[in-house]
Formats: C-alpha cells, structure tokens, sequence
C-alpha cells in the first residue's frame, strides 16, 4: 500500500532508503505538485510581458541552467553504472527522468521567449566556469569515483541550483517563477540522497572527508564563479551576492567540507 509521503520521517533508516529512493515515493511527491502542469506551468499563469534588456538576461540565465542540468541528466545516468547498490540505481532513475524535465520545461520557456534554436543560444551563452564545472563532473563519473562524483553532482551542483533557483524564482515573472518553483522541489530530493548516501559512506570511512574536501576546494571557485555571473544577470546588487555565495557555502558545509 502507499504511504503518504510525509510519513517517511517516523521510519528507521533502511526502511527509510528504501522508501524515499523508490519510484513509488518518486511518483507520489512530483504528482503532488505537477499533476495539472503543462511543461512545469499552471494553467492560467500570465505571460508578463518582459523589457527587452530583462528578455536578453533571463535567456542567457536560462541557457545556463540548461548547461547545469544537462550536466547533471549526463551525470545522473551515468552514476547508474557504477552506483553500489540497487537502491541508489532505482533512486538515480528517478534523478534522471527528474533532470530530463527540468531540461525541457527550460527550453520550453525558452521556446515561449522566442527563442528558436536553443541549442545555438546555449553554445554562444554558457559560462565558461559552469561548462568546466559540467567537464570534471563527467570526468569524475567517467573516472568510476562514486563518492567524489556523487559530492560534485548531488551535494555542489544541487546546492548551487537550489541556492539560485529559490532566490531567481522569488523575484521572476509569473511563468518563470511557475517553472522553477517545481524544479526546486525536485532538487530538494537530490540533495537529499547526496547527503544521506556521502553521510552513511563517511561515518563507515571516516577517511574518505579529506579527498572529498580536496573535490570540493576544486569546485567550490568554478561554483562561486558561476554564481557570480548569474547573479549579475539577475541584477542582483554586489552587496547582496556574497549572501547566496555564504548559502551554498552553509548547505555544503553541513557534511562537514568547511
Ligand atoms: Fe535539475
Ligand atoms: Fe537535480
């Protein structure tokens, strides 16, 4: 029988994991919020109309999260060949057909902006930090490094996309706002099993923290550049963007990579 997801909190920890990296929980919690969307929108969300400076910037912000999540549809569906057990390659399905979505309700925003060939715009706008981000991710999935690619995809990037999803949704127009919010929600989960899969590995090996520590100082510029660019796209002022930067920081600090 199906559990609400809520419930899952008063489980003990295995049957924890095997309920939250299911594609049963998986269908539950995206019908909770999906179910009546077309490409990630509401019916009935006005199409705000945009200043043409603002339509330049939102494309360019947008083509970069394109970048990010093609990186991590590729890096998700990768993982599932050298994940360790069958529990994660379930729960990394379900990241995938995640990731995939997130990647078309972004170029079907981008269709609605008038954008005609997406994949010329994202080539000619993509930060260069975020595509050497998106490289050594692939390297590291490439490499069979479960735990360090695992950190770079489900703890770093996740962070980073949650960070400035939340914050670009707060202040976007209506159909933007619509679309992210659902994407957010998404990478709440990731993040999740990012932390609960490196935290179960770093109790049993507690030496591994001090290689993934190296990954993270590796990444963490690439991040903070990206954020940077972004950001500034957003119109965002100086002041405020250490703010977000200190955010990532916080969420990725909480497995103890200072
Ligand atoms: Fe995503
Ligand atoms: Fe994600």
């Amino acid at each position: 029988m199906s559990r609400a997801p809520a419930d899952v909190h008063q489980l003990d920890p295995r049957a924890f994991r095997e309920e939250v990296h299911s594609f049963e929980f998986w269908f539950q919690s995206v019908t909770g919020y999906l179910a009546g969307t077309c490409f990630g929108q509401h019916e009935g969300i006005p199409d705000e109309p945009l200043e043409p400076a603002e339509r330049e910037r939102l494309v360019t912000v947008l083509c970069n999260y394109c970048v990010g999540e093609t990186a991590a549809l590729e890096g998700a569906s990768g993982l599932i060949a050298i994940a360790p057990d069958r529990l994660s390659k379930v729960f990394l399905a379900t990241q995938v057909a995640d990731e995939g979505r997130h990647l078309e309700v972004l170029l079907n925003r981008l269709a609605q902006l008038g954008v005609a060939e997406p994949e010329q715009e994202i080539e000619r706008r993509a930060s260069r930090s975020l595509l050497q981000f998106k490289r050594r991710l692939l390297s590291l999935v490439a490499g069979r490094d479960w735990e360090a690619a695992l950190l770079a995809q489900n703890v770093i990037l996740e962070a980073m996309e949650f960070t400035v999803f939340q914050h670009h949704a707060r202040g976007a127009d209506p159909r933007t706002r619509d679309v992210l919010q659902g994407i957010v929600k998404d990478e709440r989960r990731h993040i999740g099993f990012g932390e609960n899969e490196l935290g179960r590995r770093i109790q049993a090996a507690p030496h591994i923290r001090a290689r993934l520590r190296e990954v993270k100082n590796e990444l963490d510029h690439l991040v903070l550049e990206t954020f940077e660019e972004t950001l500034r796209q957003l119109g965002l002022a100086a002041s405020d963007r250490p703010e977000l930067g200190r955010h990532y920081l916080e969420t990725v600090a909480r497995l103890g990579f200072e």
